[in-house]
């Protein structure tokens, strides 16, 4: 993907005063992300329709939007560089339908943010600037979700959500149950690949507004249903709201709203060996990507789990696996600790690709061990968790 025809032209004296901002703007990012956030919601309260409360409630969302403003303001004069980044917030940010008309609110409340935490050294020069860049940084934004809606339309035949009914309901285990969904229009639903997700937008009754989590698509594609496999949260409030409320008041022949696949963490096209490493509910993308693998193709799936109750898919995996003739085994970290470096090695070849997916410390280790076992950048995958990780950090792995 390139940005041809998609660049506007900022002056060289724009670009400086971006460059030479950032950072005092970063140091005051966790100020300006909270003012902004608290001022827009205020004025837009129908926001609250699209942004996650629970990630706003452990302080994720807060840090993401504005600190990737600041972030792709260093690459003002180079956007090229963070297409990859952008590219997985565009997918999110589709998956949600997040529509050209939102952008100007985000960027006039991020001026005023930025207003107030400079005071007086914001000066007309400094916030013209800024305006632009961000005006530039917007339309890359809204440009690449167009191509994402019209794709998702030309492939499944809907742009925003449509009503899909839970047709069957499983517990897997104790903490987590698969729902599946069939499209109330009957239409054939379009193709998607292993590890790719789906945008699920409920009411919780009570709640005034409307409440959207993204579900790892858990089964290989097929024209007929949707699986999601949900564990639920501990706490309710609002961290676990949606989950709770799929696994205790969402039944089957309920009605329930959802957006085309969407995402880019899967399988790579080549033939190299594969190590799979999940922590808890991470099972999930990994398991399916496992699922689509033809025979012949080298495999390892280490499987991370709290302890026995919290094990999904196990005899999937086992069989899937054993077809392959890989290599399983499941690790419990109450009875053994974290995944370390010993228990990867024996799984690491030349040319292994490794897959990761679980919570974000977990991702963090699992890639650092990766690093210490010798696996270069491009062949560590791992589905990009925005609120937790830097554009930074995403570039560099990539
Ligand atoms: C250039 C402008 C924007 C940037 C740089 C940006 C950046 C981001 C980032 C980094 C994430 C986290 C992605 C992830 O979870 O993996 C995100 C998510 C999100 N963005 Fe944006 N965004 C922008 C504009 C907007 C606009 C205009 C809206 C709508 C008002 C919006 C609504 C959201 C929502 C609802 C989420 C998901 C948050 C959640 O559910 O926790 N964003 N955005």
């Amino acid at each position: 993907m390139t940005l041809k025809g998609r660049d506007r032209m900022l002056s060289q004296q724009t670009i400086d005063i971006i460059k030479s901002t950032v950072p005092v703007l970063e140091q005051h990012g966790v100020t300006i992300t909270k003012t902004f956030y608290s001022n827009m919601l205020n004025k837009h309260p129908e926001l609250l329709n699209y942004f996650n409360r629970a990630n706003q409630a452990r302080g994720r969302q807060q840090t993401a939007l504005a600190n990737t403003v600041l972030a792709a303001a260093k690459y003002i004069d180079n956007l090229q560089a963070i297409i990859p980044p952008v590219m997985q917030i565009a997918h999110k940010h589709r998956g949600l339908g997040i529509l050209p008309e939102h952008y100007p609110i985000v960027g006039e409340n991020l001026l005023a943010a930025i207003k107030e935490v400079l005071g007086d050294a914001a000066t007309d020069d400094i916030i013209n600037a800024w305006a632009e860049a961000y005006g530039v940084i917007a339309d890359v934004f809204i440009s690449i979700e167009e191509d994402l809606y019209k794709e998702a339309e030309q492939n499944g035949g809907w742009r925003l959500f449509k009503s899909f009914k839970v047709a069957k309901k499983v517990e897997e285990n104790d903490l987590v149950s698969s729902f599946y969904l069939v499209p109330e229009d009957g239409v054939k639903l379009p193709e998607y690949k292993a590890g790719q997700y789906i945008t699920v937008r409920v009411k919780v009754p009570g709640d005034e507004y409307t409440s959207n989590r993204h579900y790892t698509l858990s089964q290989p594609s097929n024209k007929n249903e949707f699986r999601i496999t949900v564990k639920r949260e501990d706490a309710v409030n609002p961290i676990g709201v949606v989950s709770n409320y799929l696994h205790e008041q969402v039944k089957e022949g309920d009605s329930i709203q959802v957006s085309a696949p969407a995402g880019l963490f899967t399988l790579e096209e080549n033939n190299n060996p594969i190590l799979f490493v999940s922590g808890g509910i991470g099972v999930t993308p990994l398991n399916t990507m496992l699922q689509t693998m033809d025979l012949g193709r080298q495999v390892a799936f280490v499987q991370c789990v709290r302890d026995k109750k919290a094990v999904a898919f196990r005899e999937q995996i086992e069989k899937k696996v054993n077809d392959l003739n890989g290599s399983y085994r499941v690790l419990f970290s109450d009875e053994n600790g974290y995944v370390t470096k010993e228990d990867l090695t024996p799984f690491v070849k030349e040319y292994t690709e490794v897959y990761i997916c679980g919570p974000a410390p977990f991702m963090e280790t699992v890639i650092s061990i990766a690093r210490e076992l010798g696996i270069s950048g491009e062949n560590i995958h791992f589905e990009f968790f925005g609120p937790a990780m830097s554009l930074e950090a995403q570039s560099n792995a990539n």
